[in-house]
């Protein structure tokens, strides 16, 4: 454990890597929306740094070679069941390569197919973790002027991937002299660090290097009319702080098609689970893993942009701290992966089970008051379930903690369901009840009354008559070469 010892050793891993609560309630909520920024001027194209940095620019780039599209939901259509009633239902696919966030967030089924800027279904927050505009907007419009509007509002200003301007202030004296210059220009960001002690100004090097992914890869939840992305982070990171917080606020992403349980929908807790794990313990970041500097031919250092599986790059990630062989390490984290996903799916059976129960509980005219407890056991179960299952790589950065958050859903599930075996006896309805074929991606959508080939036609027609024109409008405003095909 070579570095390993040099970075135990060095103060940042406590001065840095704790993460404080203040309990001023919700200090992660905008109490003021700020306002326009003109002297903040963002270049959000990335093309434009090819010239200048041709080495991080071509890595960047190279994100690109991660481009297939696993459909999760066909892979596995108990999620449909679960995601009953939200747009998760209609199509969730795991993550790819940076290159493509823009144009997978106007493909996916859940952002629907607006006709013009006023049309949903989704608000602007849908475009926030997906490249430079969303702060260069932010900085232009503030921030009311950029999330109080529908998500087409802005579909020919959000065009460039992340990139550069995403992590780096590239207008810096620094980032011209070639030093990193890591910022995080999102405000709501910014708040949500303040609000865990993490204030990006007083991070050292390594915690900024963490920032920057917490940029995105963080949960989050809309708040208020405005549909304002918020951190939920107030009492803390881990599973139960956050159920407590949305508990607290009485916050509710939707409520279930079958069990009408009112739900809740973890999005990527990435860096919450990192900083509860191991090496997030110890300090190793996400950028000793993701983005370690390599050399070229020539012997000139610079930091690998090929954001991607770590395991790809081994002599530069694990191997500058382990001894261990790369095969070993593999062996151990493909181990960790099948023990979480085999405890996973169980619970997702609970879940998919109870969901149908208070189905039939409602069917046969059981009360709010009868159902209340079980639905608030199906919230906590599912939201778990979530917190693990939306945390990509959870079984790398902290497979304790999944074990434990999945230990504690399967018994809020166990919950659920023997309070659902009451109501159900007391209205006169046999346990086990049938449950229905949804061994397909199709019956499970029908079940939760779906018509996807209607999604699927308006979605093409959207494609092919509002995004050309987005496309063009971009060009002409200058945020797109003219030759980009997109
Ligand atoms: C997701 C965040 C992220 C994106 C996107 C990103 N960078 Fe970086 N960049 C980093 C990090 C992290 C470092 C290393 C910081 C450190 O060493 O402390 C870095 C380092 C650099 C450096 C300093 C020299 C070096 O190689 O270490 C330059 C220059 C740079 N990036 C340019 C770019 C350019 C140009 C783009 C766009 C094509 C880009 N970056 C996109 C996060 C990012
Ligand atoms: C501006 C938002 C944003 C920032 C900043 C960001 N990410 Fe991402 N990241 C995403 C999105 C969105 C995806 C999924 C893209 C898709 O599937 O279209 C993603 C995907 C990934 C993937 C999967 C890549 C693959 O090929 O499967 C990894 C790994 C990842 N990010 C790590 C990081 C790390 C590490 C950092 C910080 C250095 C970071 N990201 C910063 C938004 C971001
Ligand atoms: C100790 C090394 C390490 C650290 C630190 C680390 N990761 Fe990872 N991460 C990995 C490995 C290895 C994988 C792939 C696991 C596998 O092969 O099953 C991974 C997977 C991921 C994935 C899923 C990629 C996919 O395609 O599903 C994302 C996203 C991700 N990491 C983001 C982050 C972020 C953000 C951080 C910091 C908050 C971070 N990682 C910190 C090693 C690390
Ligand atoms: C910058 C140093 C550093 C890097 C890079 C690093 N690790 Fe670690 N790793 C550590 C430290 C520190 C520990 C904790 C050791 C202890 O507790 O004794 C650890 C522990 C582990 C453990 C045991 C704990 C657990 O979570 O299961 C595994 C497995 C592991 N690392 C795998 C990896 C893999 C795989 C990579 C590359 C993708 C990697 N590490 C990269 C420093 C690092």
């Amino acid at each position: 454990m070579k570095r390993v010892k040099h970075i135990l050793k060095s103060t940042f891993t406590i001065a840095t890597f704790a993460i404080f609560y203040s309990n001023s309630s919700l200090a992660g909520e905008a109490k003021e929306f700020e306002g326009a920024k003109p002297d903040l001027k963002i270049e959000s194209n990335n093309a434009n740094f090819a010239e200048k940095y041709p080495l991080q620019y071509q890595s960047w780039k190279a994100t690109s070679e991660s481009d297939e599209i696993v459909y999760a939901l066909e892979e596995d259509p108990r999620l449909v069941i679960l995601w009953g009633g939200y747009g998760f239902s209609k199509e969730y696919n795991k993550p790819r390569g940076h290159f493509y966030a823009v144009t997978d967030v106007r493909n996916i089924l859940r952002t629907g197919a607006p006709k013009d800027e006023k049309t949903g279904p989704m608000p602007m927050a849908c475009w926030t973790c997906k490249g430079p505009d969303v702060p260069r907007l932010i900085a232009e419009k503030g921030e009311l002027g950029y999330f109080d509007h529908k998500w087409a509002k802005y579909g020919s200003e959000v065009v460039n991937s992340i990139g550069c301007a995403d992590c780096h202030d590239t207008t810096s004296q620094d980032f011209k002299d070639g030093k990193p210059a890591l910022r995080v220009a999102r405000p709501h960001v910014l708040r949500a660090l303040d609000a865990i002690d993490w204030k990006f100004e007083n991070l050292d090097k390594h915690g900024k290097r963490v920032a920057v992914c917490a940029n995105c890869h963080v949960e989050y939840y809309f708040a208020g009319k405005e549909n304002a992305v918020t951190f939920p982070w107030d009492k803390g990171v881990d599973v139960d702080s956050i159920e407590k917080y949305y508990d607290e606020i009485k916050f509710t992403d939707w409520t279930h098609k079958l069990s009408k349980a009112p739900m809740l929908k973890a999005q990527h807790p990435d860096f919450e689970t990192w900083s509860l794990g191991t090496h997030g313990k110890n300090g190793v970041t996400c950028i000793d893993c993701h983005m370690p500097k390599v050399e070229t031919k020539d012997g000139k250092v610079y930091t690998d942009h090929k954001i991607g599986n770590p395991f790809d790059n081994f002599e530069h990630t694990c191997k500058t701290c382990h001894e261990q062989s790369k095969e070993t390490l593999q062996k151990r984290v493909k181990e960790h992966k099948a023990q979480i996903k085999d405890v996973m799916l169980r619970l997702e059976d609970q879940l998919v089970k109870a969901h149908f129960e208070a189905k039939a509980a409602w069917e046969a005219g059981a009360t709010e008051e009868e159902m209340k407890d079980a639905l608030q056991a199906i919230r906590h179960a599912q939201w778990r379930w979530d917190y693990s299952a939306a945390t990509h790589g959870g079984h790398m950065h902290a497979p304790d903690t999944m074990l434990h958050v999945i230990a504690t859903g399967l018994d809020r599930a166990a919950d659920a369901r023997t309070k659902l075996a009451v109501v159900l006896t007391k209205h006169g309805v046999e346990t086990p009840i049938q449950f229905p074929d949804i061994s397909t991606k199709e019956k499970a959508q029908k079940i939760v009354g779906l018509d996807i080939d209607k999604e699927n036609a308006e979605k093409a027609e959207f494609l092919r008559t509002v995004v050309p024109q987005w496309i063009d409008e971009a060009k002409q405003k200058g945020l797109l070469p003219a030759d980009a095909k997109q």
